[in-house]
C-alpha cells in the first residue's frame, strides 16, 4: 500500500559549510529513507532549507562586516551545489527568509495567540551596557546550572543538552567582550508549555513510541517530567521575522520558534510550486501519513517537545474541516555525533571533512557508503581516513564492484552483449536467487525503521553471497567445456546483481543508476534533481533545490531481468584508492589554517 511519507531534515544554519558530521547526522539518513520509500512506491515529500536567522548568522555577518542576508545567501548557494553533487534528493530545499516562510510563521504565531497558548510577560534579559543592546542567548556564556559545565551557552548546554535561559547560567559573561552583562526588563511572548503539556503533549509522548530510539524517547519524557516552563519565543532583534502584533515593532520571532515551522511552510511552498496549492495536506492532515524528522542529538527537545507543542496548539491551519489536526512527528531518529580521527569536529578550528571539498576528490557513492557504515545511530563514531580507504577498497570495490564488473564484462564479451539464456536451474542457482529475493522485505523494514547501518550490512552480505556463487561456478572455466552451463551461471549472477542494484540504490544512487543502464534498461531508478529560481509576490527571488520524479517508478522488488535483454558496454562502478590517500588527507587536516 502506498503511504505518504514526509522526510523532514534539520535546517542547517547558513553560516558555515556542511561537514561529514552534518551529512551523516541528518541529510544522508533522510535521503536514504526518502529514496527507499520512493522505490517502494510511497509518495515522499522531502523538505528542508537554510536556517537564515539566528545568532550564528549575525555573528558571522558581524565578523565579516557583511549583512546577514549576504552571508546566508552565500552559504545557501553552496549548500545547493553540495547536495546536488552528493545526491541528497530534496523535493524542496528552500530557506527561511522567503515571503512564504515569514507569512506561515506569523500565521502559526497568531493561531497560537488566538487559542491562548501564548502570553506576554515582562522578562529580565541580559543587556550589554557597553554595546547598548540586549544580548542574544548565544552571546552569553557561563556555567551550566544542571551539570556544572563551564562553557555552557545561554540557549543550551553542549555537555548535557539541557535547554537554558541565559539567566540560569552561573557567572554569565558576554561572549563577544567577556564583560558581565546586566539584567534589564523587556516584554516578550511566551509559549505556554505547561498548558500544552496538560492538553495532550505529555500524553502523546507517553503513548505509542515503541518504534522510537530509546535515547530519544527517554530524553524527551525526562525533559517534560522535570516540569515545563513557558518559553520566550520573541527576541529584541532586527534580523528575523517580525512579531505580527501592533506595538511590537523591533522585535522578532525567536529563530527556534520559526525554523521548525519551516517543515510545514516548505511543504506549502512545494505544493504551490507544483501548482497544486492544497497538495501539502496529504502529508500534514492525513492521519496515516508518516512524518519522520532527521536531526542531530542536540536538536532533540525542539523536535520532540517544542515543535509538537506548536503543532498541537495550532491544531489546524489553512484547513476548514474542524475535525482535522496537523500531524505530530511519527519518528524522530536523532543521531549521535561523528568525530574526526578521535577528536570532536570543529568548524572554527578547521578540524573537519568539508563535504564540498571531499567531493572534489572522491565520488559521491564511496563517501555515502562510508558515511553510512560509520553513521552514529546509537553512539558517537569516528571518521577515520584509513577506514574510509579500506572500506572503499575491501568492500565497495572488492565485493560489490568486482562482482558487477566480472559478470557484466563476461556477459558483454562472451554472450554477444546480452543476458544469456539459462539451462535448467539447479539448487545452487535457485538458492542464491531466493536468498537475494528474501532480502527485500527485511531490508526495506530496516530502512523504514531508520536502521541504516544494519540494512546496508545485510545488502553487503548478499553481495558477498553472490560473489561466492560466481567464484564457485567459475563461468570463465565453464565456458571452455560447456557454454550452456556458463550461460546459466551468468544469467543467475546478473539476476542477483539486478536485485542487488535496487537494494543498494538508496545508499549508492549514482552507481545503481549507472548499473541500471548497463543492464540495458530504458527508464531510471530515480528522478531528476535540479536547482530552480522562484520569484515571490513581493518580487523577492530565491534559489532552491528541487526533485522531479520524472516517471521513475517503484522498483523495490526482485529482478525481472529476462534472457536476451541487450546490455550496454559496462565500466567499473568504483575505483580503488591508493593507500597514500590516508597520509595526504591526514596532512591536509593537520595543516589546514583555521577558517
Ligand atoms: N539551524 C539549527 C541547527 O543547525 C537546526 C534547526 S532545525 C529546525 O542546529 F528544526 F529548527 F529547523
Ligand atoms: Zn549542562
Amino acid at each position: 500500500m502506498s503511504e505518504h511519507i514526509l522526510i523532514a531534515i534539520a535546517w542547517p544554519y547558513a553560516s558555515a559549510k556542511i561537514h561529514a558530521g552534518n551529512v551523516t547526522g541528518s541529510h544522508l539518513p533522510g535521503d536514504i529513507c526518502a529514496r527507499y520509500h520512493r522505490l517502494n512506491g510511497d509518495r515522499v515529500l522531502m523538505v528542508s532549507g537554510s536556517d537564515s536567522h539566528g545568532t550564528p548568522i549575525t555573528v558571522r555577518a558581524e565578523q565579516e562586516g557583511k549583512s546577514p542576508k549576504e552571508v546566508f545567501e552565500r552559504f545557501h548557494r553552496s549548500f545547493l551545489e553540495m547536495f546536488l553533487r552528493l545526491g541528497i534528493s530534496y523535493d524542496l530545499f528552500t530557506h527561511t527568509d522567503t515571503e512564504n516562510h515569514h507569512r506561515v510563521s506569523q500565521d502559526f504565531f497568531l493561531a497560537l495567540l488566538e487559542k491562548d497558548y501564548l502570553y506576554s510577560e515582562v522578562q529580565e534579559q541580559m543587556y550589554s551596557e557597553a554595546q547598548g543592546r540586549f544580548l542574544p542567548d548565544r552571546y552569553v556564556e557561563g556555567t551550566c546550572p544542571v551539570c556544572g559545565y563551564e562553557g555552557a551557552r545561554g540557549d543550551q548546554c553542549d555537555k548535557c543538552n539541557t535547554l537554558l535561559d541565559p539567566k540560569d547560567l552561573i557567572d554569565p559573561r558576554s561572549k563577544t567582550d567577556g564583560s558581565t552583562p546586566v539584567i534589564r526588563e523587556t516584554e516578550h511572548f511566551f509559549l505556554d508549555l505547561p498548558k500544552l503539556a496538560e492538553v495532550g503533549l505529555s500524553q502523546w509522548l507517553d503513548e505509542g513510541k515503541e518504534h522510537w530510539r530509546p535515547n530519544v524517547i527517554a530524553f524527551s519524557r525526562n525533559y517534560v517530567n522535570e516540569g515545563l516552563q513557558g518559553r520566550p519565543i520573541t527576541r529584541d532583534l532586527d534580523w528575523g521575522i517580525p512579531v505580527p502584533v501592533a506595538g511590537w515593532e523591533g522585535k522578532c520571532l525567536y529563530v527556534w520558534f520559526e525554523a521548525v515551522i519551516g517543515y510545514f511552510s516548505a511543504s506549502v511552498e512545494w505544493a504551490r510550486n507544483q501548482s497544486q496549492p492544497e497538495g501539502w495536506k496529504d502529508w500534514w492532515y492525513d492521519p496515516a501519513a508518516q512524518t519522520k524528522y532527521f536531526i542531530g542529538k542536540d536538536n532533540i527537545p525542539f523536535h520532540t517537545v517544542i515543535w509538537p507543542a506548536e503543532l498541537m496548539g495550532v491544531a489546524r491551519l489553512y484547513e476548514d474541516d474542524p475535525a482535522k489536526r496537523l500531524n505530530l512527528p511519527y519518528d524522530v531518529p536523532a543521531n549521535e555525533f561523528m568525530n574526526l580521527e578521535g577528536r570532536k569536529i570543529s568548524g572554527s578550528r578547521n578540524w573537519a571533512v568539508w563535504m564540498d571539498d571531499a567531493l572534489d576528490r572522491y565520488d559521491p557513492d564511496p563517501l555515502r557508503y562510508y558515511l553510512t557504515v560509520a553513521m552514529p545511530e546509537t553512539r558517537d563514531t569516528d571518521w577515520l581516513w584509513g577506514d574510509f580507504v579500506s572500506r572503499n577498497n575491501d568492500e565497495l570495490v572488492a565485493t560489490w564492484g568486482n562482482l558487477v564488473n566480472r559478470a557484466l564484462t563476461f556477459a558483454y564479451k562472451r554472450f554477444n552483449g546480452q543476458v544469456p539464456t539459462p539451462g535448467p536451474l539447479a539448487d545452487v542457482d535457485t538458492l542464491l536467487l531466493e536468498k537475494v529475493e528474501a532480502g527485500f522485505a527485511p531490508i526495506g523494514e530496516l530502512i523504514a525503521g531508520c536502521q541504516f547501518r544494519a540494512a546496508l550490512r545485510e545488502v553487503m552480505a548478499l553481495a558477498r553471497e553472490a560473489n561466492r556463487y560466481l567464484e564457485e561456478k567459475g563461468p570463465w572455466f565453464q565456458i571452455k567445456e560447456d557454454v550452456q552451463a556458463a550461460g546459466t551461471s551468468i544469467y543467475v549472477a546478473l539476476k542477483a546483481i539486478d536485485s542487488l542494484k535496487v537494494l543498494f540504490a538508496p545508499f549508492l544512487p549514482f552507481s545503481s543508476e549507472r548499473l541500471h543502464g548497463y543492464l540495458g534498461y530504458e527508464g531510471k531508478l530515480f528522478g531528476r534533481q535540479y536547482t530552480d529560481t522562484f520569484t515571490e509576490e513581493g518580487s523577492r527571488v530565491h534559489e532552491a533545490l528541487c526533485y522531479d520524479p520524472d516517471g521513475a517508478t517503484g522498483a523495490w522488488r526482485p529482478s525481472e531481468l529476462a534472457a536476451g535483454q541487450a546490455l550496454r558496454p559496462p565500466d567499473p562502478l568504483f575505483k580503488k584508492l591508493d593507500e597514500s590517500v590516508v597520509e595526504e588527507e591526514l596532512a591536509r587536516i593537520e595543516a589546514a589554517p583555521s577558517a
